[in-house]
């Protein structure tokens, strides 16, 4: 199967790529990407030269580029790119509009016209907006996204949906919880406190840091997104969980432990504006139906994912530098000395 996984340069994109051409190996996979701040080519330097990969630089919303993927002939379709963090979507959300309701529509387009065998739409469990502290999302919940980003998914979920009722195109849409590990960008919260917690900085938690997420590893759900783009039942939809609840201030505290950092790096900030206080996920569909669950324990994630920050400092200082640094700059201030004000809107 020749499969087209766009936003593979990124975070999760770029362990699919690796999962599939190990799991796969006779499988195809072109990766179409337009590098934005977020997408990074050095993700993927352990596959580059495999001739089973292939990379196009290209943007999902512009049918110029979408066109001359599939050119190449394309039996699958597995649509990671997207504008991916809350923050910046508060900050901007034109370019979530863009990228995540607009590309998804072109990519949708150029797949209906080439009758794939299935297009995946990776999408997330925010797009059922917040939980109070009882009760779990199930496919069925409806969608209440609450961020310009979750927003700009359920957009794209909803026009995944009518292109399989309208147009009969095979399709499966993922929602997935917070994922970890490797090549994390580290604007997001594992990863940033790993590395504030490393050169002893304040570690900036959101309002009263109780809000909970549910961690899966990457190299789970790159395992669960396969499995539906193999064997998920057309015009079905497929939750993903790691059933690892805990609240940010509980994730910073490990971190910390770990690296045997005091308590007293915590720092107390302004909260993410329209911050959902819970997501939590029931993926018992997925389960049942194509044999999936978690494989990767937190506490041995973590312990992997904090080894992988260690030992991969040249990463993770070269993409903070550029267009990120005015972005942190903008977001928390000189998180170095002062109190930063994180989620501010200005
Ligand atoms: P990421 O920000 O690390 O990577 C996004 C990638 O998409 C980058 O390589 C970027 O260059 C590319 N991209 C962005 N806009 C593009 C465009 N218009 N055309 C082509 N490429 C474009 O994101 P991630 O964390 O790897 O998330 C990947 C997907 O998974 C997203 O759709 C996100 O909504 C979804 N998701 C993420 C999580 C999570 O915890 N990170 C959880 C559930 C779902
Ligand atoms: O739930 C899935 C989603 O998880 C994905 O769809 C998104 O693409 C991904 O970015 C992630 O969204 P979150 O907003 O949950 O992730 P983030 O890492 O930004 O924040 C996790 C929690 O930590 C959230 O409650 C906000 C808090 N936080 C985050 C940052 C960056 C802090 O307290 N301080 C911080 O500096």
């Amino acid at each position: 199967m020749r499969i087209l996984v766009t936003g593979g340069a990124g975070f999760i994109g770029s362990n699919y790529i690796r999962y599939v051409l190990r799991e796969h190996p006779e499988d195809e996979v072109i990766n179409l990407d337009a590098l934005t701040y977020a997408g990074n080519l050095e993700n993927l330097h352990d596959v580059e030269y495999n001739s089973h990969y292939h990379f196009i630089k290209g943007d999902i919303a512009r049918p110029d580029d979408v066109s001359k993927a599939f050119s190449l002939g394309v039996h699958g379709v597995v649509n990671f790119a997207a504008e991916s963090h809350v923050d910046r979507s508060i900050l901007n959300p034109e370019a979530f509009i863009r990228s995540n309701v607009l590309g998804t529509q072109v990519l949708l387009e150029a797949a209906r016209q080439a009758k794939v065998d299935k297009f995946v739409q990776v999408s997330t469990d925010e797009v059922y907006g917040s939980l109070g502290e009882q009760g779990y999302f199930t496919e069925e919940t409806p969608l209440a996204a609450n961020s310009p980003y979750s927003a700009s998914k359920a957009g794209a979920d909803l026009l995944v949906r009518a292109y399989g009722q309208t147009y009969g195109l095979p399709l499966n849409i993922t929602r997935c919880s917070n994922n970890y590990g490797p090549y994390q960008f580290p604007e997001k919260l594992i990863p940033l406190m790993i590395i504030q917690a490393l050169a002893d900085k304040p570690l900036p938690v959101y309002g009263d840091g109780q809000n909970v997420r549910d961690w899966l590893h990457v190299e789970d759900h790159c395992r669960g997104v396969d499995m539906v783009l193999r064997r998920g039942r057309p015009g079905e939809v497929y939750n993903i969980g790691g059933h690892h609840e805990r609240t940010n201030l509980e994730i910073v505290n490990q971190i910390l432990a770990e690296l045997g950092k005091p308590l007293s790096l915590v720092q107390f900030v302004q909260d993410r504006l329209g911050h959902d206080r819970r997501y939590a996920m029931n993926a018992d569909k997925i389960t049942r139906e194509l044999g999936w669950q978690p494989q990767i324990d937190f506490p041995i994630g973590i312990q992997q994912t904090i080894r992988w920050y260690l030992e991969h400092r040249e990463w993770w200082e070269r993409v903070r530098s550029g267009e990120y640094q005015e972005y942190f700059a903008h977001q928390y201030g000189d998180r170095t000395e002062n109190t930063p004000a994180g989620g501010r809107a200005e």
